[in-house]
């Protein structure tokens, strides 16, 4: 049975910043613990907005709100946690199979993903109960 744990990890990346400013830099293989495919970002959602809802077979995630907060609650079938993104120098990184959910989103929130994987609808496990079902069979066969 999987660890919570070892499925998610905060990030926490250096500012390069100076008098100018902040910078922050993310290099996939290295801040980002993949080469990064995909990068898509989410800004408009309000605090009553429940986005995701789904797991994914293949793709890993990190998010990062570049731009105020948001909760993602996580939750790999046996246990669950909500980790609230409150700064933009901090990364949630995902690894696969893990079922999340956003909300709570800022007016101003900027939500920036990142991921090893092209889109492909086929990864994408939208019923929890059919995620519950997948994650039964993995610890069966675990067993
Ligand atoms: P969806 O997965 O529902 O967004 P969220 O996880 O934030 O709730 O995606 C909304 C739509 O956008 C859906 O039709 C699939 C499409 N989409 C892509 O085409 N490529 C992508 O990388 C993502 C994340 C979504």
């Amino acid at each position: 049975m999987a660890k919570l744990d070892e499925q998610i990890r905060i990030l926490d990346f250096p500012d390069l910043g100076d008098e100018r400013g902040n910078l922050v830099v993310v290099e996939g293989g290295s801040a980002i613990p993949f080469e990064i495919k995909r990068i898509f970002y989410i800004y408009g959602s309000d605090s009553q907005v429940v986005r995701g809802c789904h797991a994914n077979l293949r793709s890993e995630f990190v998010m990062i709100n570049v731009s105020g907060t948001s909760k993602v609650k996580v939750d790999n079938g046996c246990e669950t946690r909500v980790i609230e993104l409150n700064r933009p120098r901090m990364g949630l990184y995902l690894k696969s199979n893990v079922w999340k959910e956003m909300y709570d989103f800022s007016p101003d929130s900027v939500l920036l993903v990142l991921s090893n994987e092209h889109y492909d609808p086929n990864e994408y496990i939208r019923s929890y109960e059919a995620y519950q079902n997948l994650i039964k069979d993995q610890n069966k066969a675990e067993q």
